[in-house]
């Protein structure tokens, strides 16, 4: 079979195209030929992406509308076996991802390639690949894809200009899966059409934003909106004009109203022209103070999109305190798959726990959407290494269902993915799929410290790469001490928690150990839950990381997978052990050398 045709978790043969998810449905039972079989029965009872599955003689899928449908025949043919009688609904009205692909074919934070639709400043694709993309994000219930970067750029502009009529043609391809399309905008925009300004109350800023959106939606009616990072990294936004977030996002929001489109707007939003002497900005608190005070002023279209930690997506960060406190605004969880800061797609970083923790972190009622960074790309198998695939798979399942069980979600996708591996296999790739999380936290950062990757590229380590610029990311070590105390005595920043949550992070007794150094500045010789001291601590879990990494090297090497899997699997396993070998020793000398501390082990540490 052409490698093409399997590379992700759907392993039956991809059906003739089709023009609605109703037609995709059928087309799915009958492609999928050896699996069980089903009756499609369209009623009217369910609607909304809801749908009834009965066992009977047969395996039945009702719903009021397509999409239910389409997912309740996703759902019975990817199950082991029967599945349980019930009805279902996605949790959140939208499911999305966000590409930040640029108009010349590069990709912001892409570990796996070349954008897959655009290629030297138009839109180019190969229209297999991407309905590929589409019935695998379907499958996992994912129904809006934002295709362009947060990040503007000039040529981008041309998507709701004169690219618009290849974008709605794009668009028709994810529409056969349910999939909406979305597109980032630059709050600029009227400036480069002959506007003097985009100030968001002027009225010839407000007359462009309705004609333009106007227009977009003549060629794509079920776009399913904007999304905007405004007054982020250097982005332009409504500040310049000495207006708020909500006026800026209003504005936008009452444009798309009568079309049935949202406005997702970013939260993203801080001093990233920190001088690193001032010890009083706290980077982590930026968002809650820029959005807190607007609760309650925004439009009822307006979705606010909050990364799930104060910081940006570091390998291990508390919940966003912005999420836990908007009462009357609502709210997207914005996750990242590219594994910007998590080993690129080089080194395993599985996110099953990972949406665990945040969902468990957050409620599921927090929030009325999901949003992930994608992590996709024009390489052959889409996402770079074949296990980032499951980052993608398993942040569809919990944006459907964030009562999904992360350690299911895992052994479904091996099934899936490799259909051909005993049981033990199986078992044994999801336990080091499960685990790659923190094995990857012991040997970069652990006990929440976070950046101290290499500046710009972030992938290895650069202690005090970060340390003296100006974007709010210090730790502050010297001989005696590391991290920032975010607590009421220093920066106040636990104080943005609720009660219990700002009680539990305040004292570092009772801090969990995995975000120590989130919360507190603590000497080396701080003597932790278990007895270790802080810089022991910080040594061992650095060489158990390493040793972890060996081992799940031999693992792998002793599993069967398919020829082009393998490859790809040891040669970045390689790289990853050479990453993980350097952040041990680059770290492990770096805290020795501050300390003078000695290994209670005498493990070799370089001086
Ligand atoms: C990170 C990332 C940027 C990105 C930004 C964002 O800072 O490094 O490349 O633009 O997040 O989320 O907007």
């Amino acid at each position: 079979m052409n490698r093409c045709e399997h590379t992700l978790w759907l392993s039956w043969p991809m059906p003739a195209e089709t023009n609605t998810p109703y037609e995709t449905a059928m087309a799915e039972i009958s492609a999928a030929q050896n699996l069980p079989k089903t009756v499609v029965l369209k009623q009217t009872h369910t609607g909304d992406e809801a749908y009834e599955i009965r066992n009977e003689a047969e395996q039945i899928v009702i719903s009021g509308d397509d999409a239910g449908l389409l997912y309740g025949v996703y759902e019975i043919l990817m199950a082991d076996g029967r599945i349980e009688n019930g009805i279902r609904k996605p949790a959140y009205a939208y499911r999305m991802i966000n590409c930040w692909d640029n108009m010349d074919g590069t990709i912001e934070r892409g570990y796996s390639g070349r954008s897959l639709w655009f290629d030297n400043g138009r839109i180019a694709y190969d229209a297999s690949r991407i309905r590929l993309l589409a019935r695998h994000l379907a499958s996992v219930g994912i129904n809006v894809i934002c295709i362009n970067n947060v990040n503007v750029h000039q040529d981008a502009l041309s998507l709701i200009d004169e690219h618009l009529d290849d974008v709605a043609e794009l668009a028709s391809i994810f529409r056969a899966y349910h999939v909406r399309l979305m597109l980032s905008i630059s709050f600029a925009h009227p400036l480069s059409d002959g506007i003097a300004t985009a100030d968001p109350l002027n009225p010839a800023v407000i007359g462009w934003w309705e004609r333009r959106t106007a227009l977009v939606y003549s060629r794509i009616p079920d776009l399913a909106g904007f999304l905007v990072k405004a007054d982020s990294e250097g982005r332009p936004g409504p500040f310049t004009y000495g207006r708020s977030h909500a006026e800026g996002a209003n504005m936008l929001a009452q444009a798309l109203q009568q079309y049935g489109g949202i406005l997702v707007w970013r939260c993203f939003v801080y001093n990233c022209r920190q001088n690193w002497r001032d010890t009083v900005t706290d980077r982590p608190k930026a968002a809650y103070e820029t959005y807190q005070p607007l609760d309650g002023q925004f439009l009822s279209n307006v979705i606010l999109q909050v990364k799930n930690g104060p910081y940006d997506f570091q390998v291990r960060e508390p919940i966003s305190p912005l999420l836990l406190s908007m009462q009357k605004t609502q709210l997207a969880l914005e996750v990242q798959l590219a594994q910007e800061y998590t080993g690129q797609q080089v080194d395993i970083y599985e996110m099953p726990p990972l949406f665990k923790e945040i969902w468990d972190g957050m409620g599921r009622d927090r929030i009325m959407a999901a949003a992930a960074v994608s992590n996709l790309g024009n390489d052959m198998n889409y996402t770079g290494h074949p296990f980032a695939a499951l980052n993608l798979y398993a942040y569809g399942r919990f944006a459907s269902d964030p009562d999904s069980n992360p350690e299911q979600v895992t052994d479904d996708w091996v099934r899936l993915t490799y259909p051909s591996f005993s049981e033990q296999d199986r078992k044994l790739l999801a336990y080091i799929l499960m685990s790659s999380r923190s094995v990857y936290e012991k040997y970069t950062t652990p006990m929440g410290l976070g950046w101290m990757v290499t500046p710009g590229l972030h992938y290895g380590p650069s202690p005090e790469g970060y340390e003296y610029q100006a974007w709010g990311t210090y730790h502050r070590a010297d001989r005696d001490a590391v991290g920032i105390d975010r607590t009421s005595n220093g920066t106040g920043y636990t104080r943005q928690y609720p009660d219990a949550l700002c009680r539990l992070y305040e004292n570092s007794e009772t801090c969990p150990d995995n975000l120590l150094l989130f919360f507190h500045r603590l000497r080396y010789d701080t003597v932790l839950k278990d007895g270790r001291t802080l810089i022991q601590r910080m040594y061992d879990e650095h060489f158990e990381g390493v040793e972890e990494v060996y081992r799940m090297a031999e693992l792998l090497r002793s599993m069967p997978f398919p020829q082009e899997d393998a490859a790809v699997i040891e040669e970045r396993m390689q790289r990853q052990l050479i990453n993980a070998n350097e952040w041990c020793d680059v770290m492990n000398t770096y805290f020795h050398r501050l300390s003078g501390v000695q290994d209670e082990h005498n493990r070799k540490i370089y001086d």
